[in-house]
């Protein structure tokens, strides 16, 4: 089923391999390795956690440059501005499905020598120029946990075009076992479980339906919060975007009510958005300790994370619970008790 799940998503998207890992995580690890990474890596500081731990599990420097504060990605001046001597590469990441700036940051790649790949843990299905995500860089990880629309429960996938780099993955996944007796190089247990692979296959079925639902939800969302002032609605771009996985609202500051008071009211009506990001991994440990002034390179980063409210949405959520969660915003932002 492992078997059958690579060779499904892989025809998907158009790529020549995908090899299935335990998790997005370990995927990530496995990738990096599997580049030869060392040194420093550039990556943004405004990502989920696993894409700093991937390199700094394995002692390579995670390198934070900041983002555009339009697309919440990688400003690419910004990662020309942290290439030093010992940068090794650039881990770009599709964050909220919305791709990278890919073509700039493979020009950067290209002109320092330096390997480019992309953490996709929130892209699967989403396009770039009408190619899937998955065909660029080097290699991209995808991670299919649960929280992710297409998922199989925990797991994740590295996908690539490179024959050489995928049989290195298929042996790093597997403890280095080539055959049953013949162990050739030093690998770990990333194996996803048959199980799991079984989930994404069924849940493979009924993907663009719940890819539907939830671009339904996002324009809900979007009629609903169009007359709320103080706030905006990342866009999702309509070429690029199939999977609609996350609904981002920016609270601008001089509201009657916070960021953190309009989530304190949501969660107090059992709605469970969350901040996400917060305060950006470069203010996480260790990398608060080991770099106290990362953020005074990343101010856009440090703005974004104050405002940034991530909303209820998929299979369980509808149009008239939009419209609840929208008239809560309403009522804070305006100073009004609920
Ligand atoms: C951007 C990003 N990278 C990596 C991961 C790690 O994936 P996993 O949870 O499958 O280990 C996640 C999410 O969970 C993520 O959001």
């Amino acid at each position: 089923m492992v078997r059958e799940l690579e060779e499904r998503i892989a025809a998907r998207l158009g790529v020549k391999h995908c090899v299935a890992i335990t998790n997005g995580t370990l995927a990530l690890e496995i990738a990096i390795r599997a580049l030869g990474l060392s040194g420093e890596v550039i990556i943004p500081s405004w990502t989920f956690i696993a894409t700093a731990h991937a390199l700094h599990w394995q002692g390579i420097t995670p390198v934070f440059a900041d983002i555009d504060p339009t697309t919440h990605n990688l400003s690419p001046a910004a990662v020309r501005d942290m290439i030093t001597s010992r940068t090794t590469g650039i881990i770009g990441v599709h964050l909220w499905g919305r791709p990278a700036p890919i073509e700039d940051l493979q020009a950067i790649a290209d002109e320092h020598g330096l390997k480019l790949m992309f953490d996709a843990a929130h892209a699967f299905g989403n396009l770039y120029q009408g190619r899937s995500i998955g065909n660029f860089g080097i290699c991209e990880v995808f991670s299919f946990h649960a929280t992710k629309t297409f998922n199989t429960m925990e797991g994740g996938a590295v996908i690539t075009h490179d024959d050489e780099l995928a049989e290195k993955m298929r042996l790093m996944r597997n403890f280095g076992f080539h055959g049953n007796d013949n162990v050739i190089y030093p690998g770990t247990n990333g194996k996803m479980t048959e199980i799991c692979a079984a989930f994404g296959l069924t849940n493979l079925e009924s993907l663009d339906d719940i890819f539907a639902v939830n671009q339904r939800n996002y324009q809900a969302y979007a009629r609903a919060l169009s007359d709320v002032p103080d706030v905006r609605l990342l866009a999702h771009d309509e070429n690029s975007s199939r999977n609609y996985q996350y609904v981002v609202l920016e609270i601008q500051e001089g509201n009657k009510a916070s960021r953190d008071e309009i989530i304190a009211a949501l969660h107090q009506n059992n709605v469970l958005a969350r901040k996400y990001f917060w305060p950006g991994v470069h203010a996480m440990q260790p990398y608060r300790d080991l770099f106290p002034h990362a953020a005074l390179l990343l101010p856009e980063t440090v703005k974004i994370a104050e405002k940034v409210i991530v909303l209820p949405t998929g299979m369980a959520v509808d149009e008239a619970m939009i419209g609840r969660i929208a008239e809560i915003i309403r009522q804070k932002i305006s100073g009004q008790s609920i």
